[in-house]
């Protein structure tokens, strides 16, 4: 089992959860991150760090965001890691608990300030 971002984090990308993840298993996305599940060790610690909820145990994903399983493990071995928190995207709040971004919002890029 691993601990799976969902949807309700495109766009909003608060990354507190980065802070606290004992083994850095964080990849960044251009507009959100997911798990790597063949790093994550199921501690649960970056759950209540979201503060729009976005993370869960694999078994108890709600059944609509079932397909961001998928999500997390492909992009996980395609973008950069992230440890440290960083601003959030100036409109986050707008964004947050919209339903179904993943259709219309998911950007498959790598994040673009990995140089920074
Ligand atoms: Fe990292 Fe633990 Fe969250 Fe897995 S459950 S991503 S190991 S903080
Ligand atoms: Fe996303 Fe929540 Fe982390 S919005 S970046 S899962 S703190």
């Amino acid at each position: 089992m691993a601990f799976v971002v969902d949807d309700n984090c495109i766009k909003c990308k608060y990354t507190d959860c980065v802070e606290v993840c004992p083994v850095d298993c964080f990849r960044e996305g251009e507009n959100m991150l997911v798990i790597d599940p063949e790093e994550c060790i199921d501690c649960s610690l970056c759950v209540p760090e979201c503060p729009i909820d976005a993370i869960h145990a694999e078994d108890e994903l709600p059944p609509e965001q079932a397909h961001m399983l998928a999500v997390n493990e492909e992009y996980a071995k395609l973008w950069p890691g992230i440890t440290s928190k960083r601003s959030a995207p100036p409109d986050a709040a707008e964004w947050e608990y919209k339903l179904a971004k993943y259709p219309e919002h998911f950007s498959p890029l790598p994040n673009k300030q990995i140089n920074e």
